[in-house]
Protein backbone atom coordinates (compact mmCIF):
# COMPACT_ATOMS: atom_id res chain seq x y z
CA UNK A 1 0.00 0.00 0.00
CA UNK A 2 1.11 3.33 -0.83
CA UNK A 3 2.54 5.68 2.55
CA UNK A 4 2.80 8.58 0.54
CA UNK A 5 0.14 11.56 0.96
CA UNK A 6 -0.93 11.88 -2.51
CA UNK A 7 -4.00 13.60 -3.90
CA UNK A 8 -5.60 9.62 -4.61
CA UNK A 9 -5.04 8.56 -0.57
CA UNK A 10 -6.27 12.15 0.81
CA UNK A 11 -9.20 11.39 -1.57
CA UNK A 12 -9.65 7.74 -0.10
CA UNK A 13 -9.14 9.19 3.31
CA UNK A 14 -11.52 11.84 3.40
CA UNK A 15 -14.16 9.04 2.35
CA UNK A 16 -13.64 7.04 4.61
CA UNK A 17 -13.78 9.53 7.33
CA UNK A 18 -17.01 10.89 5.85
CA UNK A 19 -18.56 7.23 5.89
CA UNK A 20 -17.36 6.34 9.52
CA UNK A 21 -18.68 9.68 11.17
CA UNK A 22 -22.25 9.17 9.42
CA UNK A 23 -21.84 5.31 10.73
CA UNK A 24 -20.54 6.17 13.57
CA UNK A 25 -23.53 8.34 14.36
CA UNK A 26 -26.11 5.90 12.94
CA UNK A 27 -26.90 8.36 10.51
CA UNK A 28 -25.33 5.88 7.17
CA UNK A 29 -28.44 4.24 5.10
CA UNK A 30 -26.72 3.60 2.21
CA UNK A 31 -26.21 -0.12 0.57
CA UNK A 32 -28.68 -1.94 2.74
CA UNK A 33 -29.87 -5.10 1.36
CA UNK A 34 -33.57 -5.95 0.76
CA UNK A 35 -33.97 -9.09 1.71
CA UNK A 36 -37.54 -9.82 0.78
CA UNK A 37 -40.19 -8.68 -1.51
CA UNK A 38 -43.47 -8.65 0.60
CA UNK A 39 -46.22 -7.94 -2.36
CA UNK A 40 -47.81 -4.39 -2.80
CA UNK A 41 -44.88 -1.92 -1.75
CA UNK A 42 -43.90 -3.73 1.16
CA UNK A 43 -40.15 -5.32 1.99
CA UNK A 44 -38.03 -6.23 4.38
CA UNK A 45 -35.09 -4.90 5.34
CA UNK A 46 -32.59 -5.82 8.25
CA UNK A 47 -35.25 -8.25 9.14
CA UNK A 48 -37.89 -5.47 9.83
CA UNK A 49 -41.01 -4.64 7.46
CA UNK A 50 -41.13 -1.35 5.48
CA UNK A 51 -42.80 0.43 3.04
CA UNK A 52 -40.94 1.23 0.21
CA UNK A 53 -40.51 4.75 -1.38
CA UNK A 54 -37.32 4.35 -2.85
CA UNK A 55 -37.86 2.37 -5.73
CA UNK A 56 -37.74 3.16 -9.29
CA UNK A 57 -39.80 0.50 -10.37
CA UNK A 58 -42.71 2.84 -11.03
CA UNK A 59 -45.31 0.75 -12.41
CA UNK A 60 -44.51 -1.99 -9.68
CA UNK A 61 -43.38 -4.54 -12.28
CA UNK A 62 -40.80 -6.47 -10.36
CA UNK A 63 -41.57 -10.02 -9.92
CA UNK A 64 -44.53 -9.67 -12.56
CA UNK A 65 -45.24 -13.44 -13.31
CA UNK A 66 -45.21 -12.66 -16.99
CA UNK A 67 -41.75 -10.81 -17.09
CA UNK A 68 -40.56 -13.80 -14.94
CA UNK A 69 -41.58 -16.31 -17.00
CA UNK A 70 -40.66 -14.85 -20.18
CA UNK A 71 -37.04 -14.44 -18.13
CA UNK A 72 -37.21 -18.35 -17.33
CA UNK A 73 -38.16 -19.28 -20.29
CA UNK A 74 -35.04 -17.34 -21.62
CA UNK A 75 -32.76 -18.89 -19.22
CA UNK A 76 -34.12 -22.38 -20.16
CA UNK A 77 -33.40 -21.62 -23.83
CA UNK A 78 -30.25 -19.73 -24.09
CA UNK A 79 -27.94 -19.96 -20.66
CA UNK A 80 -27.40 -17.23 -18.83
CA UNK A 81 -24.95 -15.51 -20.73
CA UNK A 82 -24.12 -14.59 -24.51
CA UNK A 83 -20.88 -15.37 -27.04
CA UNK A 84 -19.72 -11.65 -26.36
CA UNK A 85 -20.27 -8.70 -27.94
CA UNK A 86 -23.51 -7.70 -30.38
CA UNK A 87 -21.19 -7.34 -33.54
CA UNK A 88 -19.30 -10.59 -33.32
CA UNK A 89 -21.15 -13.49 -31.67
CA UNK A 90 -23.57 -12.04 -29.01
CA UNK A 91 -26.79 -11.13 -30.82
CA UNK A 92 -29.64 -13.55 -30.00
CA UNK A 93 -33.00 -13.39 -31.56
CA UNK A 94 -34.47 -12.04 -28.44
CA UNK A 95 -31.95 -9.09 -28.49
CA UNK A 96 -33.60 -8.55 -32.49
CA UNK A 97 -37.20 -8.54 -30.98
CA UNK A 98 -36.44 -6.50 -28.01
CA UNK A 99 -35.04 -3.77 -30.43
CA UNK A 100 -38.16 -3.93 -32.23
CA UNK A 101 -40.70 -3.64 -29.05
CA UNK A 102 -38.65 -0.85 -28.12
CA UNK A 103 -38.75 0.68 -31.88
CA UNK A 104 -42.00 0.03 -31.76
CA UNK A 105 -43.21 1.50 -28.15
CA UNK A 106 -41.09 4.46 -29.24
CA UNK A 107 -43.11 5.29 -32.59
CA UNK A 108 -39.35 5.01 -34.20
CA UNK A 109 -37.64 3.59 -36.78
CA UNK A 110 -35.08 1.44 -34.84
CA UNK A 111 -33.33 0.90 -31.56
CA UNK A 112 -29.92 -0.31 -29.89
CA UNK A 113 -29.46 -1.45 -26.77
CA UNK A 114 -26.64 -1.61 -23.99
CA UNK A 115 -25.64 -3.03 -20.71
CA UNK A 116 -26.63 -0.14 -19.27
CA UNK A 117 -28.56 3.62 -19.55
CA UNK A 118 -25.21 5.11 -17.73
CA UNK A 119 -23.36 2.89 -20.85
CA UNK A 120 -25.51 4.43 -23.16
CA UNK A 121 -24.95 8.09 -22.34
CA UNK A 122 -21.98 8.02 -22.27
CA UNK A 123 -21.33 5.98 -25.01
CA UNK A 124 -24.11 7.70 -27.56
CA UNK A 125 -23.46 11.31 -27.06
CA UNK A 126 -19.32 10.68 -27.38
CA UNK A 127 -19.83 8.92 -30.94
CA UNK A 128 -22.68 11.54 -31.81
CA UNK A 129 -20.47 14.42 -31.35
CA UNK A 130 -17.01 15.58 -30.81
CA UNK A 131 -14.36 18.17 -31.14
CA UNK A 132 -15.45 20.92 -32.82
CA UNK A 133 -19.01 20.37 -32.36
CA UNK A 134 -21.23 21.93 -29.33
CA UNK A 135 -23.32 20.03 -26.52
CA UNK A 136 -25.47 21.65 -24.47
CA UNK A 137 -26.37 20.02 -20.74
CA UNK A 138 -29.03 20.94 -18.63
CA UNK A 139 -27.27 21.70 -15.07
CA UNK A 140 -29.46 19.18 -13.32
CA UNK A 141 -28.82 16.59 -15.98
CA UNK A 142 -27.88 12.88 -15.16
CA UNK A 143 -24.33 12.10 -14.58
CA UNK A 144 -24.23 9.57 -17.20
CA UNK A 145 -24.70 12.58 -19.26
CA UNK A 146 -22.58 14.76 -17.95
CA UNK A 147 -19.92 12.21 -18.58
CA UNK A 148 -20.62 11.63 -22.23
CA UNK A 149 -20.70 15.01 -22.85
CA UNK A 150 -16.91 15.42 -21.03
CA UNK A 151 -15.89 12.34 -22.80
CA UNK A 152 -16.85 13.86 -26.42
CA UNK A 153 -14.45 16.40 -26.25
CA UNK A 154 -17.14 18.51 -27.51
CA UNK A 155 -17.40 22.21 -26.54
CA UNK A 156 -19.48 21.45 -23.27
CA UNK A 157 -22.02 24.42 -22.26
CA UNK A 158 -24.09 23.87 -19.31
CA UNK A 159 -27.58 25.84 -19.17
CA UNK A 160 -29.68 26.93 -15.97
CA UNK A 161 -32.07 24.00 -14.63
CA UNK A 162 -35.26 24.40 -17.37
CA UNK A 163 -33.81 27.83 -18.77
CA UNK A 164 -34.67 28.05 -22.28
CA UNK A 165 -33.75 31.60 -22.60
CA UNK A 166 -30.16 30.88 -21.30
CA UNK A 167 -30.38 27.84 -23.59
CA UNK A 168 -31.02 30.09 -26.40
CA UNK A 169 -28.58 32.38 -25.66
CA UNK A 170 -25.78 29.64 -25.51
CA UNK A 171 -26.75 28.14 -28.61
CA UNK A 172 -27.15 31.78 -30.38
CA UNK A 173 -23.30 32.56 -29.43
CA UNK A 174 -22.10 29.03 -30.67
CA UNK A 175 -20.60 29.36 -34.32
CA UNK A 176 -23.37 28.68 -37.02
CA UNK A 177 -21.77 26.16 -38.66
CA UNK A 178 -20.87 24.05 -35.92
CA UNK A 179 -22.89 20.80 -35.21
CA UNK A 180 -24.46 21.59 -31.87
CA UNK A 181 -26.72 18.76 -29.87
CA UNK A 182 -28.66 19.55 -26.49
CA UNK A 183 -29.62 16.68 -24.25
CA UNK A 184 -31.71 16.88 -21.10
CA UNK A 185 -33.82 14.79 -19.02
CA UNK A 186 -36.84 14.56 -19.78
CA UNK A 187 -38.48 14.27 -15.83
CA UNK A 188 -35.20 15.02 -14.05
CA UNK A 189 -33.55 12.68 -12.07
CA UNK A 190 -33.67 14.54 -8.10
CA UNK A 191 -36.69 17.30 -8.88
CA UNK A 192 -38.87 15.59 -10.63
CA UNK A 193 -40.00 18.51 -12.63
CA UNK A 194 -40.61 18.27 -16.47
CA UNK A 195 -38.71 19.47 -19.60
CA UNK A 196 -40.36 22.05 -21.65
CA UNK A 197 -40.47 20.16 -24.94
CA UNK A 198 -42.14 22.28 -27.08
CA UNK A 199 -40.00 25.28 -26.36
CA UNK A 200 -37.07 23.05 -26.56
CA UNK A 201 -38.00 21.29 -29.98
CA UNK A 202 -38.64 25.27 -31.14
CA UNK A 203 -35.43 25.86 -29.94
CA UNK A 204 -34.20 23.25 -31.37
CA UNK A 205 -35.53 23.82 -34.89
CA UNK A 206 -34.35 27.72 -35.10
CA UNK A 207 -30.91 26.82 -34.87
CA UNK A 208 -30.62 23.42 -36.02
CA UNK A 209 -29.44 21.42 -33.28
CA UNK A 210 -30.04 17.66 -32.56
CA UNK A 211 -32.57 17.26 -29.92
CA UNK A 212 -31.78 13.75 -27.52
CA UNK A 213 -33.80 13.06 -24.31
CA UNK A 214 -33.12 10.69 -21.51
CA UNK A 215 -36.69 8.96 -20.92
CA UNK A 216 -35.39 7.14 -18.07
CA UNK A 217 -37.95 8.11 -15.61
CA UNK A 218 -40.29 9.40 -17.87
CA UNK A 219 -41.31 5.94 -19.69
CA UNK A 220 -43.89 4.09 -17.93
CA UNK A 221 -44.82 7.44 -16.06
CA UNK A 222 -45.62 10.20 -18.70
CA UNK A 223 -48.31 9.70 -21.32
CA UNK A 224 -51.82 8.34 -21.08
CA UNK A 225 -50.53 5.08 -22.13
CA UNK A 226 -47.26 5.34 -20.35
CA UNK A 227 -44.56 5.95 -23.10
CA UNK A 228 -43.07 8.68 -22.44
CA UNK A 229 -42.33 12.92 -22.57
CA UNK A 230 -44.03 12.76 -26.49
CA UNK A 231 -47.17 11.59 -25.35
CA UNK A 232 -47.58 13.63 -22.89
CA UNK A 233 -47.11 16.79 -24.77
CA UNK A 234 -49.13 15.23 -27.82
CA UNK A 235 -46.20 15.83 -29.88
CA UNK A 236 -45.05 12.75 -32.59
CA UNK A 237 -41.48 12.57 -33.52
CA UNK A 238 -40.58 15.79 -31.42
CA UNK A 239 -37.21 14.05 -30.42
CA UNK A 240 -34.01 13.50 -32.53
CA UNK A 241 -32.69 10.93 -30.05
CA UNK A 242 -35.19 8.92 -27.88
CA UNK A 243 -32.99 7.38 -25.17
CA UNK A 244 -34.43 5.31 -22.39
CA UNK A 245 -32.99 2.78 -19.42
CA UNK A 246 -34.08 -0.95 -18.97
CA UNK A 247 -33.39 -0.76 -15.68
CA UNK A 248 -36.48 1.55 -13.82
CA UNK A 249 -40.01 0.89 -15.14
CA UNK A 250 -39.09 -1.70 -17.02
CA UNK A 251 -37.54 -4.47 -14.43
CA UNK A 252 -34.47 -5.33 -15.69
CA UNK A 253 -31.02 -3.83 -16.84
CA UNK A 254 -29.77 -2.23 -19.59
CA UNK A 255 -30.18 1.18 -22.22
CA UNK A 256 -31.37 2.18 -25.24
CA UNK A 257 -31.64 4.45 -27.93
CA UNK A 258 -34.75 4.57 -30.40
CA UNK A 259 -34.55 6.94 -33.47
CA UNK A 260 -34.32 6.80 -37.13
CA UNK A 261 -32.49 3.83 -39.30
CA UNK A 262 -29.40 6.19 -40.43
CA UNK A 263 -28.86 7.13 -36.71
CA UNK A 264 -29.48 4.04 -35.22
CA UNK A 265 -27.12 2.44 -37.96
CA UNK A 266 -24.42 4.94 -37.27
CA UNK A 267 -24.39 3.98 -33.72
CA UNK A 268 -24.42 0.51 -34.07
CA UNK A 269 -21.11 0.58 -35.93
CA UNK A 270 -19.64 3.32 -34.33
CA UNK A 271 -20.01 3.39 -30.86
CA UNK A 272 -17.69 1.79 -28.90
CA UNK A 273 -20.40 0.91 -25.57
CA UNK A 274 -21.75 -1.50 -28.22
CA UNK A 275 -18.81 -2.74 -30.16
CA UNK A 276 -16.52 -3.10 -27.17
CA UNK A 277 -19.05 -4.66 -24.49
CA UNK A 278 -21.20 -7.74 -23.94
CA UNK A 279 -24.21 -8.11 -25.23
CA UNK A 280 -27.29 -7.91 -22.58
CA UNK A 281 -27.80 -11.35 -21.27
CA UNK A 282 -30.73 -13.38 -22.80
CA UNK A 283 -32.98 -13.33 -19.28
CA UNK A 284 -32.47 -9.43 -18.71
CA UNK A 285 -33.49 -8.89 -22.77
CA UNK A 286 -36.31 -11.40 -22.51
CA UNK A 287 -37.64 -9.33 -19.14
CA UNK A 288 -37.12 -6.03 -20.71
CA UNK A 289 -39.31 -6.95 -23.69
CA UNK A 290 -41.97 -8.33 -21.84
CA UNK A 291 -42.16 -5.21 -19.39
CA UNK A 292 -42.75 -2.95 -22.61
CA UNK A 293 -45.76 -5.25 -23.64
CA UNK A 294 -47.59 -5.67 -20.12
CA UNK A 295 -47.12 -1.42 -20.00
CA UNK A 296 -49.76 -1.38 -22.81
CA UNK A 297 -51.66 -4.36 -21.80
CA UNK A 298 -51.96 -2.65 -17.96
CA UNK A 299 -52.83 0.46 -18.41
CA UNK A 300 -54.42 0.62 -15.16
CA UNK A 301 -50.73 0.67 -13.88
CA UNK A 302 -50.01 4.32 -15.38
CA UNK A 303 -53.50 5.55 -14.20
CA UNK A 304 -52.68 4.69 -10.67
CA UNK A 305 -49.20 5.43 -10.41
CA UNK A 306 -50.43 9.25 -11.96
CA UNK A 307 -53.22 9.28 -8.92
CA UNK A 308 -50.52 8.30 -6.59
CA UNK A 309 -48.07 10.80 -7.35
CA UNK A 310 -50.75 13.40 -6.88
CA UNK A 311 -51.43 12.02 -3.43
CA UNK A 312 -48.22 12.41 -2.48
CA UNK A 313 -47.21 15.53 -3.52
CA UNK A 314 -50.67 17.08 -2.41
CA UNK A 315 -50.70 15.35 1.44
CA UNK A 316 -46.44 16.63 1.36
CA UNK A 317 -47.23 20.10 0.83
CA UNK A 318 -49.75 20.71 2.83
CA UNK A 319 -48.38 19.67 5.42
CA UNK A 320 -45.52 21.79 4.90
CA UNK A 321 -42.57 20.29 2.84
CA UNK A 322 -41.14 21.93 0.24
CA UNK A 323 -41.41 19.25 -2.99
CA UNK A 324 -39.38 21.57 -5.36
CA UNK A 325 -41.07 21.34 -8.61
CA UNK A 326 -42.26 17.53 -8.92
CA UNK A 327 -45.36 16.34 -10.52
CA UNK A 328 -43.79 12.91 -10.82
CA UNK A 329 -43.57 9.86 -9.31
CA UNK A 330 -40.06 11.27 -8.17
CA UNK A 331 -40.95 13.77 -4.75
CA UNK A 332 -38.12 15.43 -3.39
CA UNK A 333 -38.74 15.76 0.34
CA UNK A 334 -36.27 19.22 0.61
CA UNK A 335 -34.63 19.67 3.77
CA UNK A 336 -31.40 22.07 2.99
CA UNK A 337 -28.41 20.42 5.19
CA UNK A 338 -27.02 17.57 5.09
CA UNK A 339 -27.57 16.74 8.04
CA UNK A 340 -30.70 17.25 8.00
CA UNK A 341 -31.64 15.09 5.26
CA UNK A 342 -29.71 12.53 7.04
CA UNK A 343 -31.70 12.85 10.52
CA UNK A 344 -34.76 12.79 8.23
CA UNK A 345 -33.86 9.39 6.86
CA UNK A 346 -33.24 8.00 10.26
CA UNK A 347 -36.67 9.15 11.48
CA UNK A 348 -38.60 8.12 9.13
CA UNK A 349 -36.48 4.25 8.49
CA UNK A 350 -37.01 4.31 12.36
CA UNK A 351 -40.90 4.58 11.50
CA UNK A 352 -40.61 1.83 8.81
CA UNK A 353 -40.35 3.75 5.86
CA UNK A 354 -37.75 3.01 3.38
CA UNK A 355 -36.62 6.32 1.92
CA UNK A 356 -32.46 7.39 1.28
CA UNK A 357 -31.06 10.99 1.49
CA UNK A 358 -29.47 12.60 -1.51
CA UNK A 359 -26.89 15.14 -1.09
CA UNK A 360 -23.91 16.53 -2.56
CA UNK A 361 -22.89 15.88 -5.19
CA UNK A 362 -26.06 14.43 -6.58
CA UNK A 363 -27.41 17.68 -5.80
CA UNK A 364 -25.85 20.99 -5.28
CA UNK A 365 -24.60 21.66 -2.08
CA UNK A 366 -26.85 22.98 0.85
CA UNK A 367 -30.08 21.31 -1.62
CA UNK A 368 -29.73 17.90 0.72
CA UNK A 369 -33.09 16.24 0.61
CA UNK A 370 -35.27 13.04 1.11
CA UNK A 371 -35.81 11.21 -2.75
CA UNK A 372 -38.31 9.99 -2.28
CA UNK A 373 -40.58 7.81 -5.00
CA UNK A 374 -44.47 6.89 -5.15
CA UNK A 375 -45.32 4.01 -7.51
CA UNK A 376 -48.40 2.11 -8.82
CA UNK A 377 -47.99 -0.39 -5.65
CA UNK A 378 -49.03 2.13 -3.08
CA UNK A 379 -52.20 2.31 -1.33
CA UNK A 380 -53.86 5.42 -1.17
CA UNK A 381 -53.78 4.54 2.58
CA UNK A 382 -50.30 3.50 2.42
CA UNK A 383 -49.62 7.30 1.54
CA UNK A 384 -51.44 8.99 3.88
CA UNK A 385 -50.00 7.07 6.49
CA UNK A 386 -46.72 7.94 5.35
CA UNK A 387 -47.12 11.46 5.12
CA UNK A 388 -48.24 11.42 8.71
CA UNK A 389 -45.39 9.21 9.66
CA UNK A 390 -43.08 11.75 7.75
CA UNK A 391 -44.62 15.27 8.92
CA UNK A 392 -44.31 14.34 12.74
CA UNK A 393 -40.77 13.73 12.16
CA UNK A 394 -40.79 16.87 10.16
CA UNK A 395 -42.19 18.93 13.23
CA UNK A 396 -39.48 17.19 15.45
CA UNK A 397 -36.66 18.29 13.31
CA UNK A 398 -38.20 21.73 12.81
CA UNK A 399 -38.25 21.38 9.09
CA UNK A 400 -41.94 22.07 9.30
CA UNK A 401 -43.71 24.21 11.43
CA UNK A 402 -47.26 23.26 10.31
CA UNK A 403 -49.44 22.19 13.59
C1 LIG B 1 -31.80 10.14 -15.89
C2 LIG B 1 -30.96 8.89 -15.80
N1 LIG B 1 -30.26 8.53 -16.88
C3 LIG B 1 -29.48 7.42 -16.87
C4 LIG B 1 -29.37 6.64 -15.75
C5 LIG B 1 -28.48 5.44 -15.76
O1 LIG B 1 -29.26 4.31 -15.95
P1 LIG B 1 -28.82 2.86 -15.44
O2 LIG B 1 -29.04 2.81 -13.97
O3 LIG B 1 -29.74 1.97 -16.21
O4 LIG B 1 -27.39 2.68 -15.81
C6 LIG B 1 -30.09 6.98 -14.60
C7 LIG B 1 -29.98 6.14 -13.39
O5 LIG B 1 -30.37 6.45 -12.31
C8 LIG B 1 -30.90 8.15 -14.62
O6 LIG B 1 -31.59 8.53 -13.55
Amino acid sequence: MNKIQDSVSRRINEMKARTSSMKSENLYFYNQPVTEMLGGSKVRVDGRVMSMYASYSYLGLIGHPRINKAAQEAITRYGTGTHGVRTLAGTLPIHVELEETIAKFKHADEAITYSSGYVTNLSVISTLVGRGDHVFCDKLNHASIYDGCMMSHAKFERFNHNDLHNLEQQISEAPENSAKLVVVDAVFSMDGDLMNLPLLRAICDKYHCWLMVDEAHSVGVLGETGTGIEEHFNMADAIDIKMGTLSKTIPSIGGYVASNHDIINYLRHASRGYIFSAALPPAQAAASNEAFKVILDEQWRVNKLCDNAKLFINNLTNAGFDTLNSQTAIVPIYCGSDQAAYEMTREAQMHDIFVLPVVSPAVPEGQARLRATVTANHTAEDIIHTVEVLAESGRRLGLISKP
